[in-house]
């Protein structure tokens, strides 16, 4: 087996608010324990409502932001035990797109600009040689070369999508983290804009982390998928067995919320009743107890550990 691009052991991540002069601080847990693995080349999409961690957890594999706690390798090295210099030479290799491209692009750069700009920060190329990769970056996402020269809102979302995209693979990154890519766009770009990401899987063998709520999407893209809920994976798997048979409670639910699934089989349709809780008070033992339709006295008391099930991984005490 190939060395895993991706290793997470119990990856967390917290922010301390300040609710007032005088008043405690309080603790938000954005991620409360993520535990996964990522070969290189493949696609692990990430699902949960929104406010479980999903944009979180993408900050911390770009290297945005700096775990709390739990592990994080990438490429066979420690992130805790990186040296700054080490960690500089580690950024080019995960990228992210944003589900606003305007979050990538700066409006009073040209696009040429734009696209040249990791290549000037990261490598030693002339300036005739910046401008052929971004000439040949644009031919890659399907843009032409006069597109160089226009600004971020001369084009329409579609194809600042695939500016921002040619700008994520620029240095030919192993890991492209894609937050809601295609959630602002149009449903008619929207396909054409997840081809383009699996085209350029083909081409250049970078990972991805795909991160959607729209589980059709998911079901497109991944190779595994991993379930979220208030900061935890919940459940992990190959797609096709976690499509045909989830396991999880609340991955139950989120497909049963999905009526174009169409799945074969649903023993019962399970409703998601209530929202999410705050993850600055989260329940106790397991998080999706109050709104579990087959929840028991145990889920409330005692956190069930993400368990081997076949092929699978999930954090159930019924399953
Ligand atoms: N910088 C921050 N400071 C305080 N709370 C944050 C911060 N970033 C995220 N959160 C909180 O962490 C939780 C997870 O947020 P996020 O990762 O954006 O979830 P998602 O992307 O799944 O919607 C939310 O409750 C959010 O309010
Ligand atoms: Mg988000």
């Amino acid at each position: 087996m190939t060395q895993a691009l991706i290793e997470a052991q119990d990856l967390a991540r917290h922010y301390d608010l300040r609710r007032g002069w005088f008043a405690p601080k309080a603790r938000v847990q954005a991620l409360a324990g993520v535990s996964f693995s990522l070969q290189p080349g493949r696609t692990l999409a990430v699902v949960g409502e929104s406010g479980c961690g999903k944009s979180t957890l993408a900050r911390q594999l770009t290297l945005i932001e700096s775990p709390s706690g739990g592990s994080l390798c990438i490429e066979g090295q420690d992130l805790a035990a990186m040296k700054p210099a080490q960690r500089h030479t580690l950024r080019p290799r995960v990228q992210m797109v944003f589900q606003n491209p305007f979050a990538s692009l700066n409006p009073r750069h040209s696009i040429g600009r734009s696209l040249a700009e990791p290549l000037l920060l990261h490598t030693q190329l002339s300036k005739p040689e910046r401008q052929e990769r971004v000439a040949q970056s644009l031919a890659a996402v399907g843009l032409r070369p006069e597109h160089a020269a226009r600004y971020p809102h001369m084009f329409s979302g579609g194809q600042r999508q695939r500016v921002a995209i040619a700008r994520a693979m620029m240095l030919k990154p192993a890991l492209v983290v894609a937050d809601e890519p295609v959630s602002a766009l149009d449903v008619s770009i929207q396909a054409q804009i997840l081809n383009l990401f699996m085209d350029l899987q083909e081409q250049t063998g970078t990972a991805y982390v795909f991160i959607s709520h729209n589980l059709a999407v998911v079901e497109h893209m991944a190779d595994e998928v991993m379930v979220m809920y208030l900061g935890r994976t919940v459940e992990i798997g190959p797609k096709t067995s976690l499509f045909a048979q989830p396991l999880h409670p609340y991955t139950q639910a989120l497909m049963s919320a999905t009526p174009s699934l169409k799945p074969k089989e649903r023993a019962q349709r399970i409703r998601l009743q209530g929202e999410l809780p705050s993850p600055l008070n989260p329940p106790s033992g397991c998080a999706f107890h109050p709104r579990c339709p087959m929840a028991q006295a145990r889920c409330g008391q005692e956190r069930p550990a993400l368990r081997e099930v076949g092929r699978r991984r999930v954090a159930c005490h019924l399953v």
